[in-house]
């Protein structure tokens, strides 16, 4: 009854009139009561003093199980102008409330950010241990020694790509297609246009092709570089890996010459206890054909397992330039004769520093990088 009397009154005053029985003096809803509560909740943001701290005072002063959810909750016990009332009154002290939060978070998150922007100052004076540096990788650096002992022979240092056609990887060097001899370099082709035309070179003597083509003769080159095949990568194998061909054109040339050039050079790359010695072998390019051996750089000759008790090593193949390569470029091989010779520059360096297995090169494991 009181109710609509106060409603009645509010409209006829045309304006909502606060009814004098609707705060209670006394009860949580008293004036003093929540005046009480808001100067509480008020410091808890004021003390917080990071954003966390904040959220934390947030859930625990305005979230579901706090004081004012509760009051919130006890409203619809209220009558309704009751809970009118106090409901305008509670809300009013919640907007206050989310004001001083907000403002907290704002001041928190300025702190934190000059906190921060302090923390990730360099300290320019500060002293820190060096550095470590990097260094050559040891079939570069065996590669360089190698062209080293090439140029004070007086040779030329020539580079090709890893990218040829059949032509010069095989045709070239005699080695027609479905030639047996095919089936010694397992190839790598890559697929732009005519299949099987274009390659990664298998080995290093296309060079041969490309120096013949364009140098003028008489030639003393060699020609470091990548090749590819499908070998399964082992101790002794890898997929891509360095080879070193050796090409000298001039008239006159015999297979005494390049057989005292490979003992020179590897005099001057191992030293004077290391010797080489030729074995008959067969590659198409070259007639007649060999393969070299050095003196197994472990026991100096004496037998071990490396070198599985012979005292040699195999480094590589070798030959005089076939007179049908000669014919395809051009070059006549009544006038002129040559060598060449090839070898697997990363065994060589696995002799030269004494390592078991061709993979240690590639695997970038940092125990093995840091102490070469
Ligand atoms: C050749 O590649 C010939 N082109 C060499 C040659 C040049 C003969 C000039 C005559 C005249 P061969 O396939 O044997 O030959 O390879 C030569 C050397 O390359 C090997 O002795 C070995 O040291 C190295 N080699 C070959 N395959 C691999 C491989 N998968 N991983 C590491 N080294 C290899």
């Amino acid at each position: 009854m009181t109710e609509a009397i106060d409603a009645a009154q509010a409209q006829t005053n045309g304006r909502r009139e606060r009814p004098a029985d609707a705060r209670t003096p006394t009860g949580p809803f008293a004036p003093e009561a929540l005046d009480q509560i808001e100067r509480e909740v008020a410091a808890a943001f004021e003390s917080a003093k990071t954003t966390a701290e904040l959220d934390a005072a947030e859930t625990a002063q305005l979230g579901r199980k706090s004081t004012l959810a509760g009051l919130h909750q006890q409203l619809g016990s209220l009558s309704p102008a009751q809970r009118r009332e106090n409901g305008r009154a509670l809300n009013e002290m919640r907007a206050r409330l989310e004001a001083i939060l907000a403002r907290r978070r704002k001041e928190c998150a300025a702190a934190e950010r000059v906190d921060r922007l302090a923390g990730d100052r360099l300290d320019l004076t500060e002293v820190l241990p060096e550095a470590g540096l990097g260094h050559i990788h040891l079939v570069v650096r065996t590669q360089e020694a190698l062209e080293d002992v090439f140029v004070g022979m007086g040779y030329e240092v020539a580079e090709g790509n890893e990218v040829e056609t059949d032509w010069y990887n095989f045709e070239a060097l005699n080695i027609p297609p479905d030639h047996p001899a095919r089936g010694m370099w397992d190839t790598l082709y890559l697929d732009w246009g005519d299949p099987q035309s274009v390659l990664l070179r298998t080995h290093t003597s296309p060079m041969q092709i490309h120096l013949l083509e364009t140098r003028e003769l008489p030639i003393y080159a060699v020609i470091p570089g990548l090749c590819h095949r499908r070998d399964t990568p082992d101790a002794s194998h890898l997929s891509s890996f360095h080879q070193l061909e050796a090409l000298v054109v001039d008239r006159g040339i015999t297979f005494g010459d390049l057989a005292g050039t490979i003992d020179t050079f590897t005099h001057a790359f191992f030293g004077p206890k290391i010797r080489s010695r030729l074995r008959p072998s067969y590659f198409p390019f070259t007639e007649p054909s060999a393969e070299f051996d050095i003196t197994c750089t472990i026991c100096e000759g004496s037998g071990c397992r490396t070198c599985g008790g012979t005292g040699w090593l195999e480094l590589g193949g070798c030959g005089m330039v076939h007179p049908a390569v000669f014919e395809y470029v051009g070059v006549d091989p009544e006038v002129w004769t040559g060598f060449a010779f090839g070898f697997g520059i990363d065994r060589l360096a696995l002799m030269r520093y004494g390592i078991h297995d061709l993979r240690s090169f590639i695997e970038n494991d940092a125990r093995f990088i840091a102490q070469i």
